[in-house]
């Protein structure tokens, strides 16, 4: 069955997590819904992750239509989330509306997310009155990276932390389905999950939110050369990824593949007839 907003709503009545992964692609899509994810997040982090950039600045409306599409190709009962990416709702509530929509009926999403807390209230509200579902994203908001100053933990003084729980109030109360909470002390983040009646993501957020996401290729170790505290191994898929690459290559160097069982054959006449009219 397909899993919906309700599918969020009902497991915080019940108390049940709720889980969530990245994928940017149609093949990672149908795995992550083979294996009964609740929800794909087609995340701006398709820019590091994907696309090779530094951070997710440069990411495009089409680049994130382009994925959320073959996601949604490979994911049919799995509530697919799409990122707003940098400037295509900061830049006001009419380019916020016509881009959701764009994600939405191009990209095939269920809900669309953006980073931001009170100040993009309004933009949220917009959006979820054009029956568009929002997930909210506060805490460390990589779209706003340049203003923060780096990669950091949010909300650890007092000032910070209240303007953390005014901004998920801010956006339960302008209709945000869900809201993640990225890179959030612990107690503050089963602080804010006791608060609000909607439904907390927590990344780098401790145990005590209603669910969790994960970058899919932090969890699966897919490059050695960087990995977040809260990050958890849960496979080493870069090493196996690598080993069958040089097997590859060992082997074809080698002339050891391929074998006589990865081969086609052709009749002994027929090669020979060939053979007759090209070498005489
Ligand atoms: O883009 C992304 O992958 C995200 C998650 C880190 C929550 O926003």
């Amino acid at each position: 069955m397909k899993k919906t907003v309700n599918t969020y709503k009902e497991a915080k009545l019940n108390g049940e997590k709720v889980t969530m992964l990245t994928a940017y692609d149609y093949s990672t899509a149908k795995l992550m819904d083979e294996a009964g994810v609740d929800s794909i997040l087609v995340g701006d982090s398709l820019g590091n992750v994907m696309l090779g950039y530094e951070d997710t600045i440069s990411v495009t409306m089409e680049d994130m239509i382009h994925h959320c599409s073959a996601v949604a190709r490979g994911a049919k009962n799995t509530l697919i989330v799409c990122d707003m990416p940098f400037m295509s709702y900061q830049t006001g509530e009419y380019d916020a509306l016509v881009n959701a929509g764009r994600l939405m009926k191009e990209g095939r999403a269920n809900a669309v997310k953006l980073e931001g807390g009170v100040e993009v209230a309004p933009i949220i509200k917009k959006i979820v009155e054009a029956g568009i579902p929002v997930c909210a994203h506060i805490g460390l908001t990589p779209q706003a990276i340049n203003a923060m100053g780096g990669y950091k933990v949010q909300g650890k003084s007092s000032e910070a932390a209240k303007k953390l729980v005014e901004d998920a109030l801010a956006v339960q109360e302008a209709g945000a389905f869900a809201v993640v909470l990225e890179c959030v002390p612990a107690d503050l983040a089963t602080f804010i999950t006791e608060k609000l009646s909607i439904t907390t993501i927590g990344i780098g957020a401790g145990n005590g939110c209603d669910g969790q996401v994960l970058v899919y290729a932090d969890m699966l170790s897919m490059f050695s050369d960087y990995r977040p505290k809260f990050v958890k191994q849960f496979a080493n898929v870069g090493e196996e990824m690598k080993k069958g690459f040089k097997g590859y290559i060992d082997a074809v160097k080698a002339a050891a593949y391929p074998e006589k069982e990865h081969t086609y054959k052709i009749d002994e006449e027929v090669m020979a007839e060939v053979k007759g009219k090209f070498n005489g």
